[in-house]
């Protein structure tokens, strides 16, 4: 979290938010989804506008950098006319703008940020920058039971694989992290090298519900210097030997996909949610959190779902998904967490710009030592 960039002054308000209903108009600009939301008290969702760019980079195989900013420009406005018209507001009747300030592709940002500050500005309402990864955890804010903290979140999309220990809503500690590809990413890449279509997470969970777990065993990572956290460059390399060795083509284009194919993607899937769910249910015994979240674009996958419900089960402490709709990037989780913060008395600056690579966590942050100790990961 940049604390820099929020202003802890309750003087700038001009009434107590924590009071009032407060609409908070959030937009979530970060990757390849122009989205914008509605939200009151950061847990009713008025509206939640996503235009997905999805069939834009289906082509390529994953997002071009250049042709998702070029899109979140045309798409930014009529996105949040109808967020606005869904929701049944006016923009005056807008209390705070939230928007994604970080991280992503630098350009999506910008696109996102620059309109928000924009609106912010000339309506004169109070302007919060929030950190896309707090975005997914606030996910839950919605269609569950408060959070009870501690907490233990564990957020995988495409871009991002990480446990937090949250002590306290806003308190953010990575106790793992994945030293290469994120979970997400993962899916993306083994889905491409079966022929599969873009993006993997929801082809390969499909195929794998037909397929047999069993019949290809592919490793966990273990990480050599016993931290407890994630690798999936591996598991991707074994999968591409696997397929080599055993001669299997990639799908063609409006070919059925074979037995041989979903029994790869069955294993895939097993391999990555054990090293998912065992690393969260080991740092559950350790840490003792009252909630679990499991959040971010993976967590759509029923498969992952069911093993974080087993073992929340086994550990008796209730686990919180977001609904599929909320799961993958949406501007209603912005405006959670945004409103979290503008209760806290927080905002920022408008001077405040993009951050491409925003860190959530501020406690205990261990990042200095493992680069002193050069250690390879990722956030
Ligand atoms: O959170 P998200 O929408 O964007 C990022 O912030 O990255 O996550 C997108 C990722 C993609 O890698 C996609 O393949 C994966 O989430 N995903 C899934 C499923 N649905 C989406 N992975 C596994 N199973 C799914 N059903
Ligand atoms: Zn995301």
């Amino acid at each position: 979290m940049e604390n820099e960039t929020f202003c802890f002054s309750f003087s700038d308000f001009h009434f107590p938010f924590s009071i009032l209903k407060v609409l908070i108009l959030a937009i979530e600009s970060s990757c390849d989804e122009t989205a914008a939301a509605v939200v009151r008290d950061g847990r009713e969702i008025l509206s939640s506008v996503i235009s997905s760019q999805i069939e834009l980079h289906r082509p390529f195989g994953g997002v071009v950098p250049e042709l998702a900013s070029r899109e979140h420009l045309e798409k930014i406005d009529p996105i949040v006319d109808e967020a606005l018209n869904e929701a049944n507001v006016t923009l005056k009747e807008i209390d705070a703008v939230a928007v994604t300030q970080g991280p992503g592709l630098i350009g999506s940002l910008l696109v996102g940020v620059c309109y928000a500050k924009a609106l912010a500005w000339g309506l004169d309402i109070p302007f919060i920058g929030v950190n896309h990864i707090e975005g997914h955890v606030y996910s839950v804010a919605f269609e569950n039971p408060p959070v009870e903290y501690p907490a233990l979140a564990l957020i995988v999309s495409g871009g991002h694989t990480n446990l937090f220990f949250i002590p306290e809503a806003g308190k953010y500690k990575v106790v793992s992290r994945t030293r290469d590809d994120a979970a997400g990413e993962a899916f993306d890449k083994v889905a491409k090298m079966l022929g599969l279509e873009y993006p993997g997470g929801p082809v390969v969970e499909k195929l794998a519900e037909e397929g047999n777990a069993g019949k290809i065993k592919f490793p966990v990572a273990k990480i050599s210097d016993g931290r407890p956290d994630f690798s999936f460059s591996g598991l991707k390399t074994a999968v591409s030997r696997y397929v080599r060795e055993n001669e299997i083509k990639p799908v063609a284009a409006d070919e059925t996909p074979s037995q041989e194919i979903k029994d790869v993607c069955a294993a895939f899937q097993t391999t990555v949610i054990k090293s998912l769910v065992g690393t969260m249910e080991k740092l559950a015994i350790q840490l003792q959190p009252k909630t679990l979240i499991v959040a971010g674009g993976v967590a759509c996958n029923m498969a992952l779902r069911q093993a974080a419900q087993k073992t929340a089960e086994k550990l008796n402490v209730p686990v919180y998904f977001p609904s599929k709709h909320l799961s993958t990037d949406n501007a209603a989780m912005i405006a959670a967490a945004g409103y979290a913060h503008l209760q806290k008395g927080e905002q920022s600056d408008l001077r405040m710009t993009a951050d491409v690579s925003m860190r959530l966590q501020n406690f205990e942050n261990e990042d200095a030592d493992l680069r002193k100790k050069k250690v390879r990961y990722r956030l």
